[in-house]
């Protein structure tokens, strides 16, 4: 299946999903009237939030679009002794923006269903998931609403379990990929055009690349090793109509080469941003989606001060290749 005949796409640009307040509707829309494929970051939206998203979307454009969720993820057993050590480590960074010591709420994360039902509401042409497979009868559903299901994989053994669980296309993501790592079982922590061939010699399904995309250069090798379509989030973040905060966009507009790393400490889980003092001290953090809920007060309360030492300032290793402008600017920029 050819993805951009099937989406009626006029560039191969997917904007990557951004969860976290990045990917407002206003970008989403932007890229798909653009001719590329806008992405809605949904996995910490409320399902009352994801209608309402996905209806401001379609009142900003009539192309299609996406909506992506993280697979819902078995919840680890904690013991007092990790979460003491967790919030311990936390509370010096809390006292720092005089916030009380943190603590765990008491639902960590969205129901999955009620999400997945939300976005069913919402009718995108593609529902992109990360975190894991997802049983093949969600992935019915999402094709009884007339939507294609994207899979993420980090490794060819990821891409493979996607694809004999039915998915219509995966993402592969390679390691300069910017925010979380979307595999669930094997990260090879692959360069990202050797995750493209290597996938597209075992598997049949179309490709998605993501990671490091940020010029037109990257996006036409993506291509010619064999993916469909290039997915990029990093060369987005500084896009006007993007949500990214006056603290996040002032650091990612100072960022060198090399100042990326990835980071266990805001949420449990893997994921690629600028190193500041939460990634340099935080060492003993909760399993996902703990640390991410204990996380969120230090987050908001840094954001709202102008804090970016305690942000999860998401990014790409190609961070300091990215350029503020409207974000049908930098997709043109992207086009190949
Ligand atoms: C700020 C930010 C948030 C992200 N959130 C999500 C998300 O919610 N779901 C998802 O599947 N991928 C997410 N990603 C990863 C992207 O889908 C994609 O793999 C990555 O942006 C590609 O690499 P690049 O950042 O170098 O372009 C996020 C990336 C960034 C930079």
């Amino acid at each position: 299946m050819n993805l951009m005949e099937r989406l009626g796409l006029r560039n191969p640009i997917v904007l990557a999903p951004m969860a976290g307040g990045v990917g407002t509707p206003a970008l989403v829309a932007a890229v798909s009237n653009a001719g590329g494929l806008g992405s809605l970051g949904a996995a910490y939206l409320t399902p009352q939030q994801i209608v309402d998203a996905g209806r401001e979307v379609r009142e900003l454009t009539d192309r299609p679009f996406a909506i992506n969720l993280f697979a819902p993820q078995a919840l680890p057993e904690l013991s007092e002794t990790e979460l003491a050590l967790a919030i311990d480590e936390l509370a010096p960074l809390h006292a720092a923006l005089e916030l009380p010591t943190p603590s765990l709420p008491a639902q960590a994360q969205e129901d999955f269903q009620e999400q997945l039902e939300a976005v069913l509401e919402a009718r995108p042409a593609v529902f992109s998931f990360a975190f894991g497979p997802l049983p093949a009868a969600r992935l019915e559903d999402v094709r009884r609403s007339g939507g294609l299901t994207l899979g993420t994989a980090t490794s060819v053994p990821e891409a493979l379990a996607l694809e004999a669980g039915g998915v219509d296309a995966v993402v592969v993501q390679g390691s300069a990929a910017g925010g979380h790592r979307g595999g669930w079982m094997q990260d090879d922590l692959a360069d990202t055009l050797e995750l493209v061939w290597a996938a597209r010699e075992n598997t049949r399904l179309p490709l998605i690349a993501a990671g490091g995309l940020m010029t037109r250069q990257h996006v036409k090798n993506a291509l010619e090793a064999g993916a469909g379509l290039a997915q990029c989030g990093t060369a987005f973040l500084r896009a006007h109509e993007a949500g990214t905060s006056a603290p996040y966009r002032q650091a990612l507009a100072v960022a060198d080469a090399g100042d990326t790393t990835l980071t266990t400490g805001f949420s449990g889980r893997p994921a690629r941003g600028l190193k500041n003092l939460v990634t340099e001290q935080v060492r003993q953090p909760l399993p996902y989606p703990y640390q991410n809920a204990l996380t969120r007060a230090l987050r908001a309360a840094a954001t709202r001060q102008g804090r970016p030492e305690f942000l999860s300032l998401w990014a790409g290793v190609g961070v300091w290749e990215g350029r503020d402008g409207s974000a049908m600017a930098i997709l043109e920029s992207l086009c190949p």
